[in-house]
């Protein structure tokens, strides 16, 4: 059942990373970083940083993986967090002097176009960083020339949406009840990467060799792994851009789909774990 038409550039909106996006991940940052843990943990472990490295670790977003790099490459190494939202950037900072790690900086830039001043780096790493590029091979280009020839990249996107459930599901109830505009294929957002022959292409064109893609496919928790299927709910409202959508809409609507949402996420919900649903993402390394 449609209920509500959404305009097209209402919808785009919500992919403004130096803007509300980025404001909307830090105030959803615990859900955020939990549910991700999976796949942070997967990339983590395939890249293997060693004491001296310097890395750049792009959309570091609110920076678990940026702390856990700086841990592995110390003593010696460093790493270089880029972000275009300010208010992560603001906050990440914070984050790190708190911990008390002291060989990680973070700036405020758009990845696509930013410079070094003090030469390239070893690697480059991004959990879910790399899918907004509007041009992705002027973008990865770019990056490219972040990092020492031969130096290694090591990315994870996520898979095709049908692969996705944790995010499908919930996103086809929002779907029975207000109009969203359908996806655009390769478009800057999470899914821009599903197709992993489209990313061979942009990251050969922008001269990166040895493509190595492999899956990780499991279950995560949406919410995080003590989050109910109540939690899962508001987490999902409150963060995904979907949610936001619903939030718009009139009293009525929102609460036949927050309903609806509840009772979906219940079904996953397994005592210990949350409300634990399938994920695909590739795991991208490549060398400058
Ligand atoms: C899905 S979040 C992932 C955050 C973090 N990597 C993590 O896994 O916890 C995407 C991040 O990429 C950042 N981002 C998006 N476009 C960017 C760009 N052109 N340059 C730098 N950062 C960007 C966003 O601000 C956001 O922090």
């Amino acid at each position: 059942m449609t209920e509500t038409a959404l305009p097209q550039d209402d919808a785009l909106k919500f992919e403004d990373w130096a803007g509300e996006m980025g404001a909307r991940w830090l105030a959803n940052l615990r859900g955020f970083e939990s549910t991700i843990a999976p796949v942070g943990e997967a990339l983590l472990a395939r890249a293997a940083y060693c004491p001296g490295e310097r890395v750049l670790d792009i959309g570091f977003g609110g920076g678990a993986t940026s702390l856990a790099i700086a841990q592995a490459v110390n003593p010696g190494g460093e790493v270089i967090g880029i972000d275009i939202s300010a208010d992560l950037v603001t906050a990440t900072t914070h984050r790190a002097a708190l911990a008390g790690i002291t060989n990680a900086r973070f700036i405020c830039a758009d990845a696509a176009m930013v410079t070094l001043d003090d030469g390239p780096c070893d690697r480059l790493f991004s959990r879910f960083g790399s899918m907004f590029f509007q041009d992705p091979v002027g973008a990865f280009t770019n990056l490219r020339s972040l990092i020492r020839h031969s130096g290694r990249i090591d990315l994870a996107v996520w898979g095709p949406p049908l692969q996705n459930p944790w995010m499908l599901e919930g996103m086809a109830v929002a779907r029975r009840h207000v109009d969203m505009p359908a996806p655009i294929p390769r478009a800057p957002g999470p899914f821009a990467f599903e197709d992993v022959d489209y990313l061979r292409e942009v990251l050969a064109a922008s001269g990166f060799e040895q493509l190595d893609i492999s899956v990780a496919q499991g279950l995560l928790p949406v919410g995080g792994p003590s989050a109910t299927a109540e939690d899962a709910q508001a987490f999902v409202c409150n963060a995904l851009a979907f949610g936001q959508i619903l939030q718009d809409c009139p009293e009525a609507v929102q609460a036949a789909a927050t309903s609806e949402l509840t009772k979906l996420y219940a079904k996953h919900f397994r005592p210990g774990e949350g409300v634990m649903m399938g994920y695909t993402a590739w795991l991208v390394s490549a060398v400058a």
